[in-house]
């Protein structure tokens, strides 16, 4: 079928279109053409989709029966793919579980039963949440939301994942959360790519919290599988909580994928019963770890291309210095 990727020269949207050739459809992207082009046998649409004539002026020639939509960022772009693309038979919507007004810190529960955003804030959540009523209202049966948690894999320009294997990789004593036992659950940009194009051509509908099943892993149970993978030999250096925050260190930010206790008690809790009823599987952590460490090492780190302004993730050098030194004259 005729299947449209808004996105697809980045992280899951390149999986999506990779997804898309496998399942053989005929594959197009809509992109700026800024931030890279899709492989040989792509029709590569270009526009802005905050641009409202740009999504007519570019389909003018080719009609899509399919879209996926990974990269709706803002509420211009939600209401202009909704004007363009109401007629198509299936869409397949990538918003995040920001949309949910409780998350975080959680927990989620059965998609129907949490609330969604429904504030006018210029904010990812809310916009996300904006795109998936305006979107949806306009494509009707077909339209599927995919509500992501941490997608993480191979060309993964956000590098939670990525900082975390490179500075293992660089060994020595490594600065870690004192909550390696913190749950933690991620999807494999892969696995949600390939999902997303199976469901969209089966007529899923509704929304689904795409993400791991809820204890698939914890903090510490990834680093070691990133230390395994990158045959390093760091060192844990275990540090409170009290003291990470009291040195001004930022949670998710400069320790990418930790939350405080008060939030991560709740929030890698998520129902994802009807993902796995859906199909959606999760293949082993040490694979998705081990192919986004190799990729990294070939390919190094994307610039990022997602329009959102997100902070630059990973421990400044001085921050973990300082925080090394304390916790060595510590009793
Ligand atoms: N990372 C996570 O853990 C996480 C968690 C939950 C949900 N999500 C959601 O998952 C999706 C991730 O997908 P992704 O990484 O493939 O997408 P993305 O980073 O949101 O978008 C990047 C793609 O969109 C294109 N693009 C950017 N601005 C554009 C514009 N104004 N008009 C047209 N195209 C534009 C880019 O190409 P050009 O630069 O060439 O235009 C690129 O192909 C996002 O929707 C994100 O919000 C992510």
């Amino acid at each position: 079928m005729r299947l449209l990727v808004l996105g697809g020269t980045h992280f899951l949207g390149r999986h999506v279109v990779a997804a898309a050739l496998a399942r053989g459809h005929d594959v197009a992207t809509f992109t700026r053409g800024v931030s890279g082009a899709p492989p040989e046998g792509v029709r590569a649409l270009h526009g802005d989709r905050d641009d409202p004539d740009a999504l007519p002026r570019a389909l003018a020639d080719w009609a899509p029966e399919l879209v996926v939509d990974t990269s709706c960022q803002t509420r211009a772009a939600a209401r202009n793919a909704a004007a363009a693309l109401a007629g198509v038979s299936g869409y397949a919507f990538v918003s995040s579980l920001n949309a949910y007004r409780g998350w975080p810190p959680g927990p989620v529960g059965r998609e129907d039963d949490e609330p969604t955003w429904d504030t006018d804030e210029d904010d990812y959540g809310p916009n996300k949440a904006y795109a998936e009523r305006v979107i949806g209202a306009a494509v009707g049966e077909g339209f599927l939301t995919a509500r992501a948690g941490l997608i993480v894999g191979p060309w993964d320009d956000v590098h939670r994942l990525g900082w975390w294997l490179e500075r293992i990789a660089r060994g020595d004593r490594v600065v870690v959360p004192d909550a390696l036992e913190q749950p933690i659950a991620v999807v494999d940009a892969r696995d949600l790519a390939s999902w997303l194009v199976t469901a969209v051509e089966q007529g899923v509908s509704g929304a689904v919290n795409a993400t791991g099943p809820t204890g698939m892993t914890t903090l510490g149970g990834l680093l070691d599988v990133c230390r395994e993978v990158t045959g390093s030999d760091a060192e844990w250096v275990p540090v409170p909580e009290a003291d990470l925050l009291a040195a001004d260190v930022q949670p998710w930010v400069h320790l990418p994928l930790w939350l405080p206790r008060g939030v991560a008690r709740t929030a890698w809790d998520v129902d994802t019963t009807r993902a796995r009823e859906l199909g959606l599987t999760t293949r082993p952590l040490v694979e998705t770890v081990a192919d986004t460490w190799s990729w990294l090492q070939v390919s190094g780190r994307p610039p990022l291309a997602r329009m959102a302004q997100l902070a630059e993730p990973g421990l400044p050098a001085e921050l973990e210095a300082s925080l090394l030194a304390r916790h060595d004259q510590a009793p």
